[in-house]
């Protein structure tokens, strides 16, 4: 069978974390010798908290009543219902502050296919991308599918030595040398970021920003951790298109409304970018999910007006923030080794001064403890593995557990 060059190529560099996740299956577990009901998984970049009740009762109307449910098995124009727009914008106007209308807004069926519409919409097949070390590991894959022989830029933003993210002007004047040298069409982050849980700095952003619209670049934000964030949020993240028509924002319903399986996601930019848009997607996914756009509009409006919206996502980060702190305390007190503080998100990055890969091999295969080796995510992880606390929000006490299981296995304790 001849399959596609490409393919061919990907198939021979499967995804690091994909690997793992196989490693962890039920039935290899069973051939280590160890219980699959025992095992304790730091691995699912998910989230565990339930949707919001409000949203599920909206999804139980549609469902109930006759003419709803037909209208829900529907086409929805290729840029997501009028509707649906404005309730996002309203959304973002409301939570952000952020300046937006309608027109702004593009709706996607999740933002892994928006941000592979992005590469197609926005760049050209020799053109560079540059995004950061570490960061979202399926980024790389997503750009050569998408552009088959674009080049990939990294900048490391980690400091290895003392195991924390470099300051604003460091990673200012790192940001500019690169761009200088290299020049990329596109600049890629999420902020918070996967894996690392950190904010860029508001100098640091204003930076990339100032030289994306000197240059004709364009800065994607990818937002799947915006209202997930513990501190205070950061200036930029109330920038509009209308003042930075360079800049787009990846919006994603997975991790706020665990919407993972029941994806919809959208952009906010500029109308030229929405337009373009709207001509890709036609191409590739004709239109949105009009279920999920019918429930999560109607979701939307009544929680804004009756305040429950902003309850559950405060009440949601207060949930994560806690499960972060339980991990980091518990890294503290039974392991010792050096790790981020999460600022938002869902994870952590542990240096575990070894290879990334042997140790949760070892460790998997001794104590039934499931880590994601750090190399997948940018060369500077190499000796890290990666810690989602996400799954485990609504049962801390297992991560706590985990972390014990493998502090004895190492002598730790
Ligand atoms: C930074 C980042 N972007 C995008 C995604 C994927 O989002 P979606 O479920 O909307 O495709 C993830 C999922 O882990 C992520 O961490």
């Amino acid at each position: 069978m001849q399959l596609s060059k490409i393919i061919e190529e990907m198939i021979r560099e499967p995804s690091p974390i994909r690997q793992i996740m196989k490693m962890a299956s039920r039935q290899n577990i069973i051939n280590m010798g160890l219980d699959p009901d025992e095992v304790i998984s730091y691995g699912g970049g998910w989230v565990g908290h339930h949707s919001p009740e409000e949203l599920r009762k909206e999804y139980q109307k549609i469902s109930s009543d006759i003419e709803l449910f037909h209208n829900s098995g529907a086409y929805s124009p290729t840029a997501g219902f009028d509707e649906a727009r404005e309730a996002l914008a309203s959304m973002e106007r409301y939570l952000f502050n952020v300046n937006v209308r309608m027109e702004n807004v593009i709706i996607g069926q999740s933002s892994t296919q928006i941000t592979h519409d992005l590469f197609i919409t926005l760049a050209d097949d020799g053109d560079k991308i540059m995004m950061f070390d570490p960061t979202y590991a399926n980024y790389p894959g997503q750009i050569k599918i998408a552009l088959r022989n674009a080049e990939i830029v990294r900048m490391k933003v980690l400091d290895e030595e003392r195991w924390k993210y470099k300051d604003a002007e460091a990673l200012s004047e790192e940001f500019k040398e690169v761009y200088e040298k290299e020049k990329p069409k596109i600049v890629l982050f999420p902020s918070p970021d996967n894996p690392s849980s950190q904010i860029f700095p508001q100098e640091f952003v204003e930076t990339i920003a100032d030289i994306c619209q000197d240059n004709n670049s364009f800065m994607l934000l990818d937002y799947a951790y915006k209202t997930q964030v513990f501190g205070p949020v950061p200036e930029y993240f109330s920038w509009s298109p209308a003042d930075k028509p360079f800049m787009i924002g990846i919006y994603s319903n997975s991790k706020w409304g665990r919407g993972l399986g029941r994806r919809l996601a959208w952009i906010i930019a500029d109308e030229e970018i929405i337009n373009a848009m709207e001509r890709t997607q036609q191409c590739t996914i004709l239109c949105p999910d009009t279920m999920h756009q019918m429930a999560l509009t109607e979701y939307i409006n009544e929680g804004l007006k009756d305040g429950s919206l902003k309850r559950y996502l405060d009440e949601t980060r207060d949930a994560y923030k806690k499960a972060a702190e339980v991990t980091v305390n518990s890294i503290r007190e039974y392991l010792d080794m050096p790790c981020l503080t999460p600022q938002g998100g869902l994870y952590t990055l542990m240096n575990v001064n070894e290879d990334g890969n042997k140790f949760v091999e070892r460790v998997l295969k001794n104590t039934g403890v499931l880590f994601i080796p750090g190399a997948g995510f940018g060369e500077s992880l190499r000796n890290a593995v990666r810690i989602s606390y996400g799954p485990h929000v609504e049962n801390t006490e297992i991560i706590r557990e985990g972390f014990i299981r493998v502090a004895k296995y190492l002598g730790r304790m």
